[in-house]
């Protein structure tokens, strides 16, 4: 089975793993809005590297696995790993939640996907090429979102943490990660740091309160940057913040 949404394929056969353990909490067609991507370089980017990619930070699957566990999973928990690439946290989100869980992965670079696919972990979670900024997946759906390295390439990050947000019950947990901290990455990528960087407290903190998000610990030191953040109850329609 393929499916579509708004003319995108987001997801084949050899992508995912069954659809039986998350069709509950897919969007229906019907409810399906038509969005316009544009996200060609980030594709772009990201097919480039992605063979390389598991052989560029082979020493992070420790740093994945601690990151996941503070943010407070429970069996059977259906949690997204937003931009999941390659899927290295997949194993880690798939032993928090046990075998009743749901685990999905979701990324727009096919490529990332695929090398998902050759490594196994396809094994502890369903992939899906998709927007993560218009998850096709009914509201309040998800425990739990964590993305790792995602935030950003999103090119309104407060809009779209605020579209994925929907997907995410209150009280439902938001871990935005990087196994190196900010500094670190600013040196890795050849740029200055500034103030800036979205992920700075004082600049992330309002943007996440504005899409929804509280924003309950904080840690950017040399070995990871982790912000996590708790889904507020945020009405729908004109009243909406984004
Ligand atoms: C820096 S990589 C991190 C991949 C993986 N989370 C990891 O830590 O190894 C960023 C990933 O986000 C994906 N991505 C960027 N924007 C996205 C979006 N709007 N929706 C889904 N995936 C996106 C890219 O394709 C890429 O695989």
């Amino acid at each position: 089975m393929t499916l579509h949404l708004a003319g995108q394929i987001v997801a084949r056969p050899n992508l995912h793993r069954p659809l039986r353990s998350f069709r509950g909490i897919m969007r229906g067609m019907s409810e399906r809005r038509t969005r316009v991507y544009d996200r060609d370089h980030v594709r772009d980017f990201f097919a480039a590297r992605a063979a390389d990619w598991d052989r560029r930070f082979p020493d992070d699957g420790p740093a994945f696995a601690a990151a996941v566990a503070v943010m407070g999973l429970r069996p059977g928990d259906r949690v997204l790993d937003a931009g999941c690439g390659t899927g290295r946290a997949l194993p880690a989100l798939r032993e928090a939640v046990g075998p009743t869980g749901v685990v999905l992965g979701v990324d727009l670079t096919e490529a990332m996907l695929r090398e998902a696919v050759r490594s196994g972990r396809d094994r502890d979670g369903a992939l899906l090429l998709a927007d993560a900024a218009a998850p096709p997946l009914r509201a309040a759906s998800l425990d739990a979102v964590f993305a790792a390295g995602l935030v950003a390439h999103l090119p309104a990050p407060g809009r779209d943490l605020a579209a994925l947000g929907r997907a995410v019950r209150p009280g439902g947990v938001l871990a935005l990660f990087h196994p190196v901290g900010r500094a670190a990455l600013a040196a890795r990528q050849g740029r200055e740091l500034t103030a800036n960087d979205l992920r700075a407290l004082p600049n992330l903190r309002p943007l996440l309160a504005a899409a929804g998000w509280r924003l309950t610990a904080y840690v950017d030191e040399p070995s990871r940057f982790l912000a996590l953040a708790v889904r507020e109850a945020v009405p729908e329609g004109p009243d909406a913040l984004y």
